[in-house]
């Protein structure tokens, strides 16, 4: 895990799109894994100044959303189908067949989480997956004593995700009790992945993720099985972590590594 500390919520959010960016350049036809949230509005809003201001082309690029409620129809406001396309999508030359977010009210959830696993294979697998992380350890809805090997699949959301994202409902009796979520075994399948973190609320199960043991009660320790994970955290998120001052050796130093490589 390469762990990058930012000095505030802006900068987290202009490293996290910095990396999305130089990947899309990179591959042109990244498939891109998304998140909703809190945590990304910053990224994404900065991945829209870069389309603004430099061109950055999104038309070949395919996304695949992490997650979505249980019920909820496409264009309801609470839906993570609306977050995407309020902040990312509709601001960027995204092409629309070449979206994917789980539909909330399908008809047949089993078959539609197949479906939608199928269409990740379809693409190639995912590239990037970008990541935020819940209170309770979470990784997309994947709630304490999700299997490492799940695939997409229903999930009940556990008491204190309900609690924490009736913010954004009008009263927490209106929070959906389940939600179609890719699993934690498809997220480990992504090529690369980009978690970010911010906020002192965070900084415990931070701290267990990165340093604690692998458990699937924290379901986002998994991703110390992982090759390729970045995470990018501001200060107050990183405030519980024992090894910072390694972190940011190791995140200074990377040069030195070639000049090793070279001897
Ligand atoms: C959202 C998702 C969740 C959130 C997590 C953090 O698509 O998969 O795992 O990333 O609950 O949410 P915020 O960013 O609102 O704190």
């Amino acid at each position: 895990m390469e762990i990058t500390i930012a000095r505030s919520y802006e900068e987290m959010s202009a490293i996290s799109a910095g990396i999305i960016a130089r990947e899309i350049k990179r591959k042109h036809d990244l498939v891109l894994g998304l998140a909703t949230g809190d945590t990304p509005v910053g990224t994404y809003k900065e991945l829209v100044k870069i389309f603004k201001e430099e061109g950055l082309d999104f038309s070949k690029v395919t996304t695949f959303n992490l997650d979505e409620y249980v019920g909820l129809p496409p264009l309801h406001k609470n839906s993570y189908n609306y977050f995407m396309w309020e902040n990312l999508f509709k601001h960027i030359n995204i092409t629309p067949s070449k979206v994917f977010v789980p539909q909330g009210n399908t008809e047949d959830p089993e078959e539609f989480c197949a479906w939608y696993e199928a269409q990740i294979k379809k693409a190639g697998g995912i590239d990037l997956q970008i990541l935020g992380i819940g209170g309770d350890g979470h990784i997309a809805f994947n709630e304490p004593g999700s299997s490492f090997a799940s695939p997409t699949r229903v999930k009940a959301l556990f008491e204190q995700t309900i609690v924490d994202n009736s913010r954004f409902f009008d009263k927490k009796e209106d929070v959906p009790r389940f939600a179609i979520t890719m699993g934690v075994g498809t997220i480990l399948e992504a090529k690369k992945i980009l978690m970010i973190v911010n906020g002192k609320r965070k900084a415990d199960v931070v701290a267990q993720f990165i340093e604690g043991p692998v458990t699937s009660q924290i379901t986002a320790s998994a991703l110390q099985l992982h090759r390729h994970v970045n995470v990018v955290l501001d200060a107050e998120a990183a405030s519980r972590l024992k090894r910072t001052e390694y972190y940011n050796w190791v995140r200074d130093n990377k040069h030195l590594v070639q000049k090793e490589v070279g001897r």
